[in-house]
């Protein structure tokens, strides 16, 4: 049997937690060179060249504007359209400074034959936990309601659903109840997806599918009360979508990147 194309392949990359210097390290990691390396493996991959990136959050660690600028600088030789959606770490007036022009695109919605991804801020000024607030609960509701699409994703930072961590479900998207109330309503909704959480996860929420992606950097213990980090090495996560609204997907892990 034939295998049919996906409609719209997208590499998703997530908590790049870039710095002003090229070789800053945290937490055990030199973030640009993970990020160097998952980019070398995806470009080896039977799945690359890609529609588009979608770069959802904590793209820079210090919200500096050099690490902005390194992003775009890593990225842009690719050719291929890049989607970012601010985390609690960037800095989103720098964001739609350096990562809105010419094939960069901030937030907004990425529109492919019968998909559509819609990308949705969470960030709140000072704040780790997520939020999205009336303004953008509306502008969700108002989107979906008004939508010709047959297929949607939502791509956001924070995730909306516990991860079965006490610390970090203390930081996760406040007004989920909400949220979910809105995307309950729209049956073209086939799946949500995050970052911010460092770690793969992949479950069914009342018939949508809600994804979680690795760090290109250092990934957070699963199930862990307190903070801790896992020995996991770099990953991101291909999205196959698929015009009869089937999503296939898989976390690629980049081992030997340890730096
Ligand atoms: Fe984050």
């Amino acid at each position: 049997m034939t295998r049919k194309e996906p409609a719209l392949t997208i590499l998703q990359v997530s908590d790049t937690h870039l710095h002003a210097a090229a070789d800053s390290r945290m937490r055990g990691v030199t973030t640009y060179a993970t990020l160097l390396a998952v980019l070398e493996h995806a470009q080896r991959d039977p799945r690359w060249p890609v529609d588009a990136i979608l770069a959802t959050g904590d793209i820079v660690q210090d919200e500096s504007r050099a690490g902005y600028e390194r992003f775009r600088a890593v990225l842009e030789p690719l050719g291929v359209p890049v989607y970012s959606i601010p985390g609690n770490h960037d800095d989103p007036k720098l964001m739609g400074e350096i990562l809105a022009s010419g094939s960069f695109h901030l937030g907004g919605e990425l529109r492919h034959g019968s998909w559509s991804v819609v990308l949705l801020s969470t960030f709140l000024a000072g704040e780790d936990a997520g939020g999205l607030g009336p303004a953008r609960l509306q502008g969700l509701r108002q989107a979906l309601a008004a939508h010709d699409r047959q297929n949607i994703l939502v791509a956001m930072h924070h995730h909306p659903l516990p991860m079965g961590s006490a610390w970090l479900d203390g930081v996760a998207l406040r007004d989920a109840a909400a949220f979910w109330s809105i995307i309950d309503a729209h049956p073209a909704v086939r799946g949500v997806v995050c970052g911010h959480v460092h770690q793969a996860g992949d479950r069914t929420r009342n018939g949508v599918r809600f994804l979680s992606t690795p760090s290109t950097c250092a990934q957070f213990l699963p199930s862990s009360e307190f903070f801790a980090l896992d020995d996991r090495p770099p990953g991101m996560r291909w999205l196959e979508l698929y015009d009869d609204g089937r999503i296939e997907t898989e976390v690629a892990w980049v081992r030997g990147t340890r730096t």
